[in-house]
């Protein structure tokens, strides 16, 4: 026999082509070249090594392929051996496109098409992919679990504008003992529990219907005083923390203590679907934007049902100079629509709260 004839089972450029339409195809392609019909062989392509059962010790002269994407399925080997055979005068056929080439330089060309038709569609389902994305609209709630907290501290703003500023940031960004009981340009000025976040938990408890067994996580959770509330709130709530500040997690309360992780958002020590309700307050915002996503995405990851984010943003331009003024250790600066956009980017379908200064 001098032809030999391949179908693939594989997907052609993400679709699968029937093998009794593959066969047909072949059939007529031979009938029409004048060339002697052998049987497909079905085997798949990229399994490793098939020309080397098949072809490599046979004296052929033609291989009849339905396609030239089945090209791009082929392993180094068999390319080698594809190679070798072409250099001892074997012809490719493929049925689908009707073409025929016998050289090796048709061949590399023809790679080089192939790679770039792959290359182009996967631009193209990119570009598709990002005009769906762009079309969701973001599927979480707002919600008002802490805006009361928010807008019941005094704050001065001109007062962080000072020329001192970018050393004290830099000094915040530590998130070491200056940032909590420090001195006011520096963070809090003395971080304490005043009991503000008891109505935050209790909120949160019936807006996610969470009852005994639940289990929480608390990104950025700090001292813990929001997780603390929720332990008093419901005593056999499972309740978990991660914070990337030791100082804070050493001087958290004493009831949740034992929960508390230390490390970073961007890479959570749990498993998938771990919590009903994953949260993070005023912590996502601290992060450079590739991390910010990372960390909405593991959000995602070890949620299994409800997820929060509360952070700063901003609408008008007077909001947007106060934020600047005030804040020390911000990264994200976004309005409600480039927050929304990020969620729906980042496939997060959670809640979320905005806090703004007025
Ligand atoms: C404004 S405080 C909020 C603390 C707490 N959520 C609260 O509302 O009281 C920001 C918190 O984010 C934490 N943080 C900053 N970057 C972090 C990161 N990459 N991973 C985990 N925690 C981080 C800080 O240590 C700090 O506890």
């Amino acid at each position: 026999m001098k032809t030999k004839s391949f179908i693939s089972t594989s997907k052609l450029n993400d679709a699968y082509y029937p093998q009794k339409i593959q066969s047909k195809l072949i059939k007529l392609y031979s009938f029409e070249n004048h060339l002697e019909f052998s049987l497909p062989i079905t085997e798949q392509l990229d399994s490793f090594d098939i020309f080397e059962k098949q072809i490599f010790n046979t004296d052929l002269e033609h291989l009849i392929f339905f396609s030239k994407m089945q090209l791009g399925l082929l392993g180094k080997r068999d390319l080698d051996i594809l190679r070798s055979k072409m250099n001892s005068g074997v012809k490719l056929h493929f049925a689908l496109e009707t073409d025929c080439i016998s050289t090796l330089s048709e061949l590399e060309k023809c790679m080089l098409e192939l790679k770039l038709f792959r290359m182009n569609t996967m631009k193209e389902s990119q570009e598709k992919l990002e005009t769906l994305r762009k079309n969701v609209p973001f599927r979480g709630r707002k919600t008002d679990f802490i805006t009361k907290n928010h807008l019941s501290s005094k704050r001065d703003y001109q007062s962080r504008a000072h020329e001192e500023k970018p050393r004290y940031a830099a000094l915040a960004k530590k998130f070491d003992e200056e940032y909590w009981d420090g001195a006011r340009e520096t963070g809090y000025g003395g971080y304490k529990d005043d009991g503000r976040w008891e109505r935050v938990a209790k909120k949160m408890i019936d807006f996610y219907n969470l009852s005994s067994g639940s289990a929480i996580l608390d990104i950025g959770c700090g001292k813990g005083y929001l997780l603390k509330e929720f332990k008093q709130a419901i005593p056999s709530l499972n309740v978990w923390g991660i914070d990337i500040s030791r100082y804070a997690l050493e001087k958290a309360a004493i009831e949740i203590k034992d929960n508390l992780t230390l490390g970073n958002a961007i890479s959570l020590p749990f498993e998938n679907d771990a919590f009903d309700l994953v949260l993070s307050n005023m912590t996502l915002h601290n992060l450079e934007l590739p991390d910010l996503k990372e960390s909405i995405r593991e959000m995602n990851r070890v949620s299994r049902q409800h997820k929060w984010i509360g952070v700063e943003s901003y609408i008008t331009e007077e909001q947007k100079w106060n934020l600047m003024r005030w804040q020390l250790t911000c990264e994200c600066f976004f309005t409600p629509r480039e927050w929304e956009s990020i969620f729906v980017d980042c496939g997060y379908e959670g809640d979320y709260e905005l806090i703004f200064f007025d």
